[in-house]
């Protein structure tokens, strides 16, 4: 489904007493002198949460919610749920994850403003401000702290809800049914909805609502849900909360039938989160982070040390791969790099590695990518916060010299020292005894043994894992079980530059053709080559010379020598790239028997048969250029899907990044 990035924000007002209102729908957020009471009465007792917190056996529980707006019943269920946690600290449920639709989201300046008023739930207004998204169309993930992660769709919740994977089985265990009263917003209290709902609500899970209209009572019920009326909160006479008792049956989709994400989780006792993850870089040590979050017992193993391939270089950019309309690759580069810059940033509260969110320039260096530079001021694709044009004064004036050029500008873009990050997480991880780590140890075979994994090391022993996780950068075509995924190498040689003079001046990231960073370590980062098909990982005084070359050609009038005295080191290594330059994520299959049970997808039929996968063995690989903007993202996607939780992506993405789509793209062409 293509989507239109811009959204627009909420238009409200204050009044007299500091409540917002809404211009768009005529009506108040909530009601100032008992807003907070209202959420606890309505939406958590409505939905009978403190009894069913105590109940529940499983780890996670999800909150939907339609109607985001200032954020207020999402506060206070954070405040509930904290206060649970700490009087039941041995609980099995750990985690609360909240889903929300907004399709007029508040900006950040509103917000603060609004939240403003509650002290009680102040620490986790701080959070959600600071982790506040770019107001663009779809699915952002935020982590609140570790017990507490949101979805914010932004969007109309009519469009938002299908693009759901519910999973098979649902996903929401208590709806929040807010969105301005039905005769002030029609539109959005529909059949459509209350189909939605109950597509995406668990067996037993419940509703509650604020409006006490029959026709939202009767929707509900129709779509298998009981429903009740309860004394309503205040001078309202009436609400109505419920349960699914009767989920709809509802046949998997295209999407899940074409492209599987299945769990590893579903019915393990906790000993069994075991998952051996192959590969000692970004996206190894990002998915070891993720599942240990999630409980999971993990062992890395990487043949040499950790940060010894493409995440071992001195610094690479963050900043996400912006396409000027909306489109899936744009979607999760964004969403991802959002994302990752947030989880790096909180990441050094605790652990010491260099990053730094200096800015990042790109710069419209000939008249095509002014002329396309113009194209982003005129139509005003993105929000400022996410890039925005600057003038060649303004370029100067970030960078910090001079050079000489417009530029798009991502003001939250940032370097990252990938190496300091992954090894300072792993001792992290190491010490909490969430994390093995197995160097020097390559992964030459995997076996699959009734209910495990058998891996076979170099040194001739075998070890079992119930999980896998290829996170092996090119090397997963090493392994049977990858053959379909395609992926190639693309070789990419980094020169180090000692800080001197001009140079040392640089405040911000540079991207041209290549890309300069500022100093960390007294170094800076050029870059670099990228020589398609090669995976020889042989350093080249040419290539040093070619980006000396490259930096000297668009850096021209910075008076910066780039001259190979100031060289102090270089570093070849190998990207993982693929045709449609979207990375490789989710469960691994059989080319052979997808091939055979789906050989006449070409002639366009319905799809009635769910493609294969192997049981518990995943990859995450295919990052190329971006794998340090992306990676904690697609781990946080990665562990979710193993985890069988609901997705940070919407489906189309999902299925974008699935492993078995070269091969289902094949079939549909007929071309195996
Ligand atoms: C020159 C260059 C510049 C780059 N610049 C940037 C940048 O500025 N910004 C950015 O975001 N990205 C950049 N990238 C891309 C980024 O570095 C990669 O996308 C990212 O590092 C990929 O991480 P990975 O963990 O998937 O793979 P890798 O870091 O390559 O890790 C693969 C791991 O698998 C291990 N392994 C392989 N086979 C086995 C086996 N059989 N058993 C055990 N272990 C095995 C390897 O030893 C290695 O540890 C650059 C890449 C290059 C090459
Ligand atoms: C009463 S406010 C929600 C209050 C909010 N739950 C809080 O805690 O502050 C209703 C919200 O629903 C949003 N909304 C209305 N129609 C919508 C739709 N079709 N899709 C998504 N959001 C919608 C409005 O923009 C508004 O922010």
């Amino acid at each position: 489904m293509q989507l239109s990035q811009s959204i627009q924000a909420a238009d409200i007002h204050f009044n007299e007493s500091g409540t917002p209102i809404s211009n768009q729908f005529d009506d108040i957020y909530y009601s100032r002198e008992d807003g907070l009471t209202e959420s606890y009465y309505v939406f958590q007792q409505g939905n009978q949460l403190q009894t069913r917190w105590l109940a529940f056996e499983q780890e996670q529980f999800v909150i939907a919610e339609t109607g985001f707006g200032t954020g207020l019943n999402f506060l206070a269920v954070c405040q509930s749920f904290h206060e649970f946690r700490q009087q039941n600290p041995e609980h099995t449920l750990k985690r609360l994850h909240f889903i929300s639709f907004e399709k007029f989201p508040l900006t950040q300046a509103a917000l603060a403003e609004s939240l403003s008023q509650w002290s009680t739930v102040k620490p986790w207004a701080v959070q959600l401000l600071a982790n506040y998204p770019s107001l663009i169309q779809g699915v952002h993930r935020l982590q609140i702290d570790t017990a507490i992660s949101l979805d914010l769709w932004f969007g109309d919740v009519l469009d938002s809800t299908p693009q759901i994977n519910d999973r098979g089985i649902g996903v929401v265990d208590a709806w929040f049914l807010d969105g301005f009263a039905p005769s002030k917003n029609p539109d959005m209290w529909s059949d459509e909805l209350f189909y939605q709902i109950a597509r995406l609500t668990k067996q037993s899970g419940s509703f509650a609502t604020f409006t006490a209209a029959g026709f939202v009572r009767r929707g509900l019920m129709q779509q298998g849900f009981n429903a009740y009326k309860l004394p309503g909160f205040g001078r309202k006479r009436e609400m109505v909360a419920g349960v699914m008792q009767q989920k709809p049956n509802l046949a998997l989709n295209r999407s899940q039938l074409l492209f599987p994400t299945p769990a590893a989780h579903t019915n393990r006792q906790p000993d069994e989160k075991q998952v051996a993850i192959i590969g000692g870089g970004i996206s190894a040590i990002s998915s070891a982070y993720a599942l240990a979050q999630r409980g999971y017992q993990v062992s890395i193993y990487t043949q040499s040390h950790l940060a010894d391939a493409a995440s071992g270089n001195h610094q690479g950019a963050v900043y996400p791969l912006v396409q000027l309309q909306h489109n899936p690759l744009s979607e999760l580069h964004i969403k991802a790099f959002e994302f990752s810059q947030r989880h790096y940033s909180h990441m050094q509260t605790t652990l010491d590695f260099g990053f730094a969110t200096c800015g990042v320039l790109q710069l419209a260096f000939n008249a095509d990518r002014q002329r396309r530079l113009q194209q982003l001021v005129d139509e005003q694709n993105w929000p400022e916060t996410l890039v925005h044009a600057v003038s060649t004064e303004q370029a100067n004036d970030i960078a910090g010299i001079n050079i000489n050029s417009p530029a798009w500008y991502y003001p939250n873009g940032a370097w990252l020292n990938p190496v300091s990050y992954i090894k300072a997480l792993a001792e992290q991880l190491v010490a909490k005894q969430q994390l093995v780590l197995h160097e020097n140890t390559q992964v030459t075979t995997l076996q699959q043994e009734n209910n495990h994994w058998q891996l076979t090391l170099n040194n001739g022993h075998t070890v079992d894992a119930n999980i896998v996780i290829l996170a092996c950068g090119h090397a997963i075509q090493d392994f049977e079980q990858a053959q379909g995924v395609e992926v190639h190498p693309v070789r990419g040689q980094v020169t180090e530059l000692a800080s001197h003079s001009e140079l040392a001046k640089l405040k911000s990231v540079i991207c041209h053709k290549g890309y300069l960073t500022p100093a960390f370590s007294q170094k800076h980062c050029a870059g670099a080559s990228f020589i398609k098909d090669n995976d020889s990982i042989a350093v080249s005084q040419q290539e040093d010379e070619a980006n000396l070359a490259q930096q000297s050609q668009f850096l021209a009038q910075s008076g910066i020598e780039f001259t190979p005295e100031h060289i102090v080191n270089q570093r070849a290594s190998i990207r993982t790239c693929t045709q449609d330059h979207i990375p490789v994520v989710g469960a691994l299959f059989d080319q052979k028997t997808l091939a055979a049970s789906h050989h006449d997808l070409w002639k366009g039929q319905k799809v009635t048969l769910p493609a294969n996968t192997y049981d518990n063995l995943y990859c995450l690989t295919g990052l190329a250029s971006r794998g340090l903007s992306t990676a904690p993202f697609l781990a946080e996607y990665l562990a979710s899907m193993i985890n069988q939780e609901v997705l940070p992506v919407a489906q189309n993405i999902s299925d974008a990044l699935n492993p078995n789509r070269f091969v289902v793209k094949k079939l549909i062409r007929r071309e195996i």
